[in-house]
């Protein structure tokens, strides 16, 4: 392993794309392996074992492309074996946690709204993050939406149901912003825009790049020469998948 080495990336499925795409701006010359779990997803409707389970099975295939970093581009994968894989792993790790810091600086009197999925919103690292960050947010469970991006669906009369659906319980309270607290629902955020005009949607994907090329940079670990790439794979159907995350990869957002 050296700086030539691939950065390794991985999500429960195409969510990550998003994440990806700002590593790819900061870091234009690295090579990048993004693997999504699409197999094995959803991963927020499941129990914290199994989702590091599939969380360590995947790295293990990242890592036998000799990665000299890996990127938890999925905020429920983090909860779950973020600790673990770093007790185990003698690269960096860098994982992703719901932009609660960021948003809440946005506040002005009303409410922030986090979305992400249910096992990261159960899990002991949210609660911890929402102690310090939380006073004034309320958090909502989107189970079943992640499978939209997966379908391919950004735009669709389904997705705006669902999305009215959530935002209904919301009808009347101030809405001071809006997190984005899974790596699939970034690619939503015109969907979300239209319905909720002039709120901001945060996410904390550039953050995630910057603590990447930081630790990179602290270990001598920058590719400084050459051409950058991106691979993609998938323990899903690649005929299905791969072309979506190549679709994904360029999308406006
Ligand atoms: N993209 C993942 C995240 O950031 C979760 C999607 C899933 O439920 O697998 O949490």
């Amino acid at each position: 392993m050296d700086r030539n080495s691939a950065i390794g990336f991985f999500d429960s499925g195409v969510g990550g794309v998003s994440v990806l795409r700002d590593a790819v701006r900061l870091l234009p010359r690295e090579r990048f392996l993004y693997y999504g779990d699409n197999l094995n997803a959803p991963y927020g409707t499941k129990s914290e074992d199994t989702i590091r389970t599939l969380a360590t099975h995947v790295a293990d295939v990242l890592l036998s492309y000799d990665i000299k970093a890996l990127v938890i581009a999925c905020n429920t994968a983090t909860s779950a074996a973020a600790a673990s894989l770093r007790a185990r792993l003698s690269i960096p790790v860098i994982g992703m946690e719901p932009a609660l810091k960021p948003a809440s600086m946005l506040w002005r009197g009303g409410r922030i709204l986090v979305l992400a999925t249910p096992a990261t919103l159960r899990q002991e690292k949210f609660r911890l993050l929402s102690e310090k960050y939380g006073e004034h947010a309320v958090v909502r469970p989107c189970a079943g939406l992640m499978e939209l991006v997966e379908a391919g669906e950004l735009e669709s009369e389904r997705l705006d149901d669902y999305l009215r659906g959530v935002l209904e319980d919301y009808r009347g309270v101030q809405l001071d912003a809006v997190v984005l607290g899974c790596t699939h629902y970034v690619f939503l955020k015109r969907a979300l825009a239209r319905l909720l005009p002039g709120v901001p949607l945060v996410d904390g994907n550039e953050g995630t790049a910057r603590r990447l090329q930081s630790l990179l940079d602290q270990g001598n670990l920058l590719r400084e020469a050459g051409e950058g790439s991106v691979r993609f794979m998938t323990s899903g159907d690649e005929a299905v998948f791969i072309p979506l995350m190549e679709r994904l990869y360029q999308v406006p957002v």
